[in-house]
């Protein structure tokens, strides 16, 4: 499969670190210009690609925003279905939130697993689809509890990946830590990233996700090879968020 041109350019510019910001289903038009705002004297660093994933609604006004200054921020989706132009009421396909702004898309959330009963079969699908409409897709992966189960990861991660490419992310997010103030020690996120890129390869980008806040990220972007941190709860506060920004810049 072809690689996104957006992938392809973000291997040209030799991101290391990716911040990823995920809204879930919060923000108002108000939230999106009071973010963008924050960032309007941010130095920005080719090296960390900021991301940002606002609910799709919002994503055409901030792409316009964005390209409108000199604000090196991209934009993902939440979400997308696992095929184009098909009769399925209320969803969004890869294509459509292509054409609105958006670069990356996020895939296989522990919410959407389990809220919308979605398999990593189905999660993989999304990918490929994803690739298909030339967007990154971000795959969200995780145990529910704290032990890591090597075999059990590793056949998530597998199903969930999209054939014959290696252009995606993955966000490693244990569904423990996803809004509860509990983050993995250092050594535990270093096994989930040992075991993960053993299953989809050292040369895809690894992040990590779950009560990510100013106050904890430097230690976990300090875990060797860490690609970044997805923050979810923290990237609503927006001095929380350019914090954890300013902290992404720091040399690794
Ligand atoms: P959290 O959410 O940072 O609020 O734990 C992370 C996520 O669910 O992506």
């Amino acid at each position: 499969m072809k690689s996104p041109e957006d992938m392809e350019e973000v291997m040209e510019t030799c991101v290391q670190r990716f911040v990823v910001a995920n809204w879930k289903m919060h923000g108002s038009w108000q939230f999106c210009d009071v973010l963008l705002g924050c960032f309007s004297d941010f130095a920005f660093d080719p090296t960390v690609e900021i991301v940002i994933a606002p609910p799709a609604v919002y994503l055409a006004r901030m792409k316009n925003a964005i390209a409108q200054s000199n604000m090196r921020i991209g934009l993902s989706a939440q979400n997308c279905t696992s095929a184009d132009s098909i009769p399925v009421t209320g969803e969004l396909s890869a294509r459509m939130l292509k054409e609105v702004g958006a670069k990356y898309v996020l895939v296989g959330h522990s919410e959407r697993r389990i809220l919308h009963s979605e398999s990593s079969k189905i999660v993989g699908m999304k990918a490929n689809e994803a690739l298909r409409s030339r967007l990154v897709p971000i795959i969200c992966v995780g145990q529910n509890g704290r032990r890591i189960d090597k075999d059990a990861l590793t056949k998530q991660c597998r199903e969930s990946m999209p054939i014959n490419s290696h252009d995606f992310i993955i966000a490693y997010e244990p569904v423990y830590a996803i809004g509860t103030g509990v983050v993995p020690s250092k050594d535990e996120i270093a096994e989930a990233l040992s075991v993960v890129k053993a299953a989809v390869g050292d040369a895809v980008p690894v992040l990590y996700g779950g009560s990510v806040s100013p106050v904890n990220c430097s230690e976990i972007l300090s875990v060797e090879g860490l690609g970044g941190v997805l923050v979810g709860g923290a990237s609503l506060d927006p001095a929380s968020f350019l914090r954890i920004c300013e902290i992404a810049n720091l040399p690794v």
